[in-house]
């Protein structure tokens, strides 16, 4: 292609225009947020995560940690054999690290937990009176709670009391020795700690509605609600099998909401990450109104407690995962806006026939300059974001150039070239959605697919545009760069 001489006598003035106006961009009407917090954080939801305190000086994790959650829960830190390993003796120094790094960021912060069966110590464990042991739990609750007056949004008051597929309680120190009112006499007791705190039940394999552990968990909370024992929320932990949520998650979220309790989950992971089972579980939340907030139950896969099935949403080096992506849609949408696109993130287009990239041709600045294909490599003019037109439309910007893409005409095999963003019809482009962050784009003036020519393979064929078949050279796979 022979670019009209205007361009090249003026380039310089062009390219001097042409970077004012990128600058000058309105932000579109629709943008979507770009970290999980903010995301959440639209629907007045928070995105947590679990931290340890012995991460916080890997500058990899409290980068993410930083950039992306917008609540912390202490991994172990806020747990009894951590906070009194012996009776009387209080140790906070990972909680308290933990709370300073919360205040510092301005990040909410969750209380896990104050009475446990597990995690425990063994002086606790072992003792069998009952006055001595009411006392016991009173104090911890009391000292630990007290401790973080003020700085804690929700305190999972009791942890795990019920067992496993019925609908009564596990056996334990509390429950052997005190019996089941154990339960109500430590939310009294927190609530007296700390009343600005909301105070939580939290369980797992109490997802499914259809489970009797649910159901135990259930009676419960609307027995306190009925007598007025202090309770405000639940908190449904969700670690997962890879299959994702049971398909009942979201009627048991509104079932509880229903209680009059706020909702919450707690300590998410699912096995291999699966972009679906973390999309399901994150829209059933954002489809109850008092499912007020989310949290993974750490950050990248090396950090977790199920670390062998790499459940989270960063990997060992990092780096997102498509789980992370499809969190981030729901949180955005409530859907899946465009098919997995994400505004404000840079991919590379690369053709699914030929594995090759989307390029502008010589990495020119200059308006005019042509889409072709060229072997993947590093190259700021093979990455591209998204910018919303709004209506399901979206503009391709290149990213060395600042340039959209735009068909040139709307005839079957026209260029597309990068032009000044004018947000016009030939420059708003359609997402059809294949699945696995694979799209064919459409184009709004033409109704013309971007497509190889030819479907050929070979370095430098033009890409241009055609009737839409879905075939593999109308098929871009999205590399997140
Ligand atoms: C886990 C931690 O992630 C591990 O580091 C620790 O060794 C054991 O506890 N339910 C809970 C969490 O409520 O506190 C647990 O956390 C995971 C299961």
């Amino acid at each position: 292609m022979t670019r009209p001489t205007r361009w090249r006598r003026h380039s310089a003035i062009a390219s001097l225009v042409l970077a004012t106006a990128a600058t000058l961009l309105p932000t579109p009407a629709s943008a979507a947020e770009t970290t999980l917090g903010a995301a959440a954080a639209q629907t007045g939801r928070y995105f947590g995560t679990a931290v340890a305190a012995g991460r916080l000086g890997d500058s990899q994790y409290t980068t993410i940690l930083n950039r992306e959650f917008n609540s912390i829960t202490a991994e172990n830190e806020m747990k009894w054999d951590a906070t009194e390993p012996s009776r009387g003796n209080f140790t906070f120094g990972g909680a308290d690290r933990i709370a300073t790094h919360a205040r510092n960021n301005n990040k909410r912060l969750r209380g896990h937990t104050l009475v446990w069966h597990s995690q425990l110590p063994q002086w606790v464990k072992d003792i069998r009176d009952a006055n001595t042991l009411r006392s016991v739990m009173n104090n911890h609750i009391t000292t630990v709670a007290a401790r973080y007056r003020g700085q804690i949004d929700s305190w999972d008051v009791v942890n795990e009391a019920f067992a496993d597929g019925t609908t009564q309680l596990r056996p334990s120190v509390f429950r052997d020795v005190l019996g089941s009112g154990f339960i109500e006499e430590a939310f009294r007791t927190a609530r007296a700690a700390d009343p600005g705190a909301k105070l939580c039940y939290n369980d797992y394999n109490v997802e499914d509605w259809n489970a009797a552990k649910t159901q135990g968990m259930y009676n419960l909370v609307r027995d306190f609600k009925a007598r007025g024992v202090p309770i405000d929320c639940v908190g449904l932990q969700a670690h997962f099998g890879s299959g994702g949520p049971p398909a009942t998650f979201q009627t048991t979220l509104t079932n509880f909401a229903a209680l009059g309790v706020d909702v919450q989950i707690t300590e998410l992971d699912i096995a291999n990450a699966p972009t679906t089972g973390y999309a399901n579980t994150v829209r059933a939340c954002m489809n109850v109104p008092r499912c007020t907030g989310i949290t993974v139950w750490g950050i990248r896969d090396s950090d977790s407690w199920r670390s062998g099935e790499n459940p989270l949403l960063f990997d060992r080096s990092g780096n997102k995962k498509p789980a992370y992506d499809s969190v981030l849609s729901v949180l955005n949408g409530g859907t899946n806006p465009g098919g997995g696109v994400q505004v404000g993130v840079n991919y590379r287009l690369v053709a699914s026939h030929s594995g090759k990239a989307a390029d502008i041709n010589g990495a020119s600045t200059a308006a005019g300059a042509l889409l072709i294909q060229w072997t993947a490599g590093s190259g700021l003019n093979q990455q591209f974001d998204f910018l919303s037109s709004g209506e399901g439309y979206y503009r391709v910007r290149a990213r060395h150039s600042g340039l959209v893409l735009q068909a040139t005409g709307t005839s079957t095999g026209a260029d597309i070239v990068q032009q000044p963003d004018a947000n016009s019809a030939a420059q708003q482009w359609r997402v059809v959605d294949h699945g696995g962050g694979v799209i064919s784009l459409v184009n709004r003036a033409s109704n013309l697919a971007l497509d190889v020519w030819s479907a050929s393979t070979a370095d430098g064929a033009r890409i241009s545009q055609w009737t839409y078949t879905g075939g593999a050279n109308q098929r871009f796979q999205l590399n997140r760069v």
